[in-house]
């Protein structure tokens, strides 16, 4: 069975590793998708990998008002509409002590973060309500219920995205549009590798396996264990969750023993 036939879905940070995986089920699912990004080498391999003629891409930065508005508009002149949107950009920024980090640096995960993630929602709820409903996914992570040393901004950005996802649940429910926000754990891919190499230079294998140690599963997640959560939400099985908050962390939050 497709579970998203006939349905239109924007993903952005759709050229990274939770993004493109989640963009190549949608695909097999039977949406049409749009994936946004700013890398256009990132969207293109992508494409390449998902190899479809059901999946397009448009470069465009999440924090900007207009490039919100024109992401959004390509998807609707390309497919006819939008149904599912999966607002999943997000940068890390630095692992600093607050003493140590910059404005700019918190500044700038910010913008992406939670502006990013507030501009995509406020901008495609029009475009939903056209068509009757929708299904809005955010990704947060488990930084939006708890804290890491080292990592003030990507926390209170995320902290920020699981309030935003409860706060617009409200403002979506009038017009059947639902908007739940998923909490990933540690995940083995790029962006954290990437702040492996940052935490631990060097040691980067010494700080996954400890990690994982940690983890009540024994290990990290994949790209895919996440996407098919967001698979069930940008779905009409998930009907009646709305500013929901889904962890998919191999139990890290569950508390300790
Ligand atoms: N990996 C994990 O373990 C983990 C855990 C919890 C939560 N998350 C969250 O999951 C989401 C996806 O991350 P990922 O693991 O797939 O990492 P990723 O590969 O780095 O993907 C993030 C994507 O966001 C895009 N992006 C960043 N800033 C952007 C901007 N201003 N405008 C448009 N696109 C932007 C990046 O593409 P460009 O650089 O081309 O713009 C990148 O493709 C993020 O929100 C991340 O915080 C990840």
């Amino acid at each position: 069975m497709q579970r998203l036939k006939n349905k239109v879905a924007v993903i952005t940070g759709g050229g990274g590793g939770i993004g493109a995986t989640t963009a190549k089920l949608f695909v097999q699912e039977g949406a049409k998708v749009l994936i946004v990004g700013r890398s256009e080498d990132k969207l293109r391999k992508a494409m390449q990998e998902i190899n479809h003629e059901n999946i397009s891409y448009t470069v465009a930065d999440v924090s900007s008002v207009e490039d919100t508005q024109r992401y959004l508009r390509e998807a609707v002149q390309r497919y006819g509409g939008i149904d599912v949107l999966v607002s999943n950009a997000g940068v890390e920024g630095p692992f600093k002590p607050i003493l140590e980090h910059s404005v700019e640096d918190f500044d700038q995960v910010l913008a992406t973060n939670v502006r990013g993630v507030w501009l995509s929602i406020k901008y495609v709820i029009p475009e939903m309500q056209k068509r009757g409903g929708g299904s809005i996914v955010t990704t947060s992570s488990i930084m939006g219920i708890s804290a890491f040393p080292g990592h003030s901004a990507y926390t209170a950005s995320k902290h920020a995205v699981v309030g935003l996802s409860r706060a617009l649940a409200h403002d979506g429910a009038p017009f059947n549009i639902r908007v739940n926000t998923v909490c990933p754990g540690v995940i083995d891919n790029d962006m954290m590798a990437a702040a492996h190499r940052r935490i631990a230079p060097g040691a980067e294998e010494q700080l996954k396996n400890t990690l994982a140690s940690r983890v009540p599963a024994k290990r990290y997640g994949t790209n895919e264990e996440i996407a098919r959560l967001y698979l069930f939400l940008a779905s009409d099985d998930s009907s009646y969750c709305t500013g929901g908050v889904y962890t998919a962390d191999g139990g890290v939050t569950a508390g300790i023993m």
